[in-house]
């Protein structure tokens, strides 16, 4: 209950706002009522601005902190699994044997691929982007299943959950075959999600998909894109699910916005980046460059609008990735060893530290992918593998409560009323 409040002064008039305050975190001002006193607060990009209540993750970017229904990250990326998260995320718990066992079941009862994504995916070009085909086929199921109301059955909304949890794989899947001119293959009713998703990507081919690290990875990898409060895809998906849209269009809007190299799209760019930056005698030119204001060229993988530290999913990526290198004698790896340097080097520079610009969840995340040979334009394609956990946990709780749509205001620039002469 509010028990504070802020008084905002303006024009003769006071205005008492609530303060509110959250489980953890400071103080927020509920402006809400400035609606009614024709009042509006101008905050593009959200830099100061809450758009929800939500009890699924917190961030505190100061010390580079992040929870899950308040378990460290740290904690659940060492003792539990992606599948674990998942659960943790769509139902504040994490789950007992009987509960993991029961999830896993009702996941496998929409393990299948579906019928029209195949025949859609057979008149798509294999060239085109990753996210573009994919976008494609969850467009179908969302022409599919529009009907299934999610949005007031609460059951259904379970159904099209479990549905979604099973599809993601299956369809990213699909699309890397695709993309290798390989026959599809169908999800084995005995194996894990994550043993599923392996086989389902690379059976019949040589790769070591059977060994545990590569599955350690790429479980830690997923669980690590999980979830992460308000970012851009997310916040998009909310306001698309607030229209009462149905959930697969929420991921359509949710992939559009991870698909910026600003956000999702930085996994694929830094490698790009590190490809072209070659060589180690070339970063301190590329340092230059990413302070130089009329350069478009920024330090992909690094930055964060919340992480003022070290962003700690990229301290555990960076482990990963020592681990999957290790593992194939590559801890000597080219692109690894760069990255390493351009970090240590960027650390050292005043540019950087004054900003706190540290490496974000994106820098090391691709040289791990492409190690565990995910080609270089499915990387975001499996970040937003990782992020169907938190898309559908923060539908989940959109929908689960009494809500508007969101429909932010403006501040008008343009033109005085005019009439045509
Ligand atoms: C993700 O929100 C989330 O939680 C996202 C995410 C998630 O899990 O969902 O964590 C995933 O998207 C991680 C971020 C991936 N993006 C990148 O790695 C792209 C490179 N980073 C930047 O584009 C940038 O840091 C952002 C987009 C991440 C954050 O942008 P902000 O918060 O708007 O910061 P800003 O642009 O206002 O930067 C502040 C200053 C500016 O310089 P000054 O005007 O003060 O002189 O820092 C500079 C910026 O120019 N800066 C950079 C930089 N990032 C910020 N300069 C060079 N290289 C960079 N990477």
């Amino acid at each position: 209950m509010t028990t504070q409040f802020a008084t905002l002064t303006l024009n003769n008039q006071s205005i008492a706002l609530p303060i509110l305050q959250g489980t953890m975190g400071g103080y927020q001002l509920d402006i809400q009522s400035l609606d009614q006193h024709h009042l509006y607060t101008f905050d593009p990009g959200f830099t100061s601005t809450s758009a929800c209540a939500s009890s699924i993750s917190y961030i505190n970017g100061e010390i580079g902190q992040l929870l899950h229904q308040g378990y460290p990250i740290e904690e659940l990326a060492q003792k539990t699994s992606f599948l674990d998260v998942f659960y943790l995320l769509l139902n504040e718990k994490l789950p007992n044997e009987k509960e993991q066992k029961q999830f896993e079941q009702a996941i496998q009862h929409y393990n299948q691929m579906d019928s029209d994504c195949i025949k859609t995916l057979q008149t798509i070009d294999s060239t085109m982007h990753p996210m573009g085909i994919l976008s494609v086929l969850i467009a179908v199921l969302a022409g599919k299943y529009h009907e299934h109301d999610a949005f007031h059955n609460k059951h259904e909304r379970i159904n099209r959950i479990n549905h979604m949890i099973a599809q993601m794989p299956i369809l990213v899947a699909m699309i890397y075959r695709h993309q290798h001119h390989l026959p599809l293959v169908s999800p084995q009713k005995d194996l894990s999600f994550i043993d599923n998703f392996l086989y389902m990507m690379f059976h019949g081919t040589e790769h070591p998909f059977t060994d545990q690290i590569i599955i350690n990875a790429i479980d830690r990898i997923l669980l690590l894109h999980a979830d992460h409060e308000q970012n851009a895809s997310t916040s998009t998906a909310r306001l698309i699910g607030s229209t009462g849209s149905n959930i697969y269009s929420v991921f359509l809007g949710g992939i559009s916005a991870l698909w910026g190299p600003a956000h999702g799209g930085a996994n694929e760019a830094v490698l790009n980046m590190l490809s072209e930056i070659g060589d180690e005698k070339n970063i301190d030119h590329y340092l230059k460059r990413a302070q130089d204001k009329t350069d478009s060229f920024r330090l992909m993988g690094f930055g964060h609008r919340i992480y003022k530290k070290y962003d700690p999913r990229a301290t555990l990526m960076k482990e990963t990735c020592h681990d999957v290198l290790n593992k194939s004698n590559l801890t000597e790896d080219p692109t690894f060893k760069l990255a390493k340097k351009l970090e240590t080097l960027a650390l050292k520079d005043d540019y950087f530290i004054s900003r706190h610009l540290y490496p974000n969840v994106d820098f090391y995340s691709g040289i791990i992918l492409k190690a565990i040979g995910i080609p270089n334009n499915m990387l975001t394609v499996i970040f937003a593998l990782g992020r169907t956990a938190g898309w559908l946990a923060q539908w989940q709780e959109l929908v689960s409560q009494p809500n508007r749509i969101s429909r932010p205001r403006q501040l008008y620039v343009g033109s005085e009323l005019r009439h045509i002469t």
